[in-house]
């Protein structure tokens, strides 16, 4: 798609984001089941269930600004997630996986929370109010989510595995 305006680059991005959530719901049930510390496995698991939300609520987004809801190939959270796994398969020591993957967890969190900070801003400057009004619920349950880990990793995963 040829992209020729402000509209065009916002749907691109839902787009982009809307592939990357549907590659999360992928990559988190491997996450859950290779998370060793149990506060962790249900950090994991909590999201998923929040991404698929993520995924539903896109559509309706895609919904509101009259598009077909619609994923485009976005390299960037494939990196972040192939690097995630890379590091999961290598490492033998749990409690050290386990601080990787809570690293790996935070880095595609705050993918997620640049492209939906930037989507928000699009929409309200296109007057899409609605799909603003959604796209922040979601920003603000990854914020919340990426606040979770980063209690997780300071409070116990770290020293666990330090
Ligand atoms: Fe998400």
């Amino acid at each position: 798609m040829a992209i020729k305006n402000l509209q065009d680059l916002f749907v691109h991005t839902l787009k982009d984001i809307y592939f990357a959530e549907k590659q999360i719901v992928q990559a988190l049930p491997k996450m859950a089941e290779k998370a060793s510390d149990g506060e962790l496995k249900k950090l994991f698991e909590t999201h998923l269930e929040e991404t698929r939300g993520h995924v539903d609520r896109l559509e309706a987004v895609f919904g509101l600004v009259n598009e077909r809801p619609e994923g485009e190939r976005c390299p960037a959270i494939e990196g972040i997630i192939e690097e995630a796994e890379e590091l999961m398969g290598e490492i033998q020591d749990a409690d050290t996986r386990d601080t990787a993957m809570t690293a790996a967890a935070q880095a595609v969190e705050h993918y997620e929370m640049a492209r939906y900070g930037t989507l928000v801003a699009w929409a309200e400057l296109l007057g899409h109010k609605d799909a603003a009004r959604r796209l922040s619920e979601t920003l603000e349950e990854e914020k919340a989510a990426d606040a979770k880990l980063t209690k997780a990793g300071e409070s116990k995963l770290n020293k666990q595995a330090a």
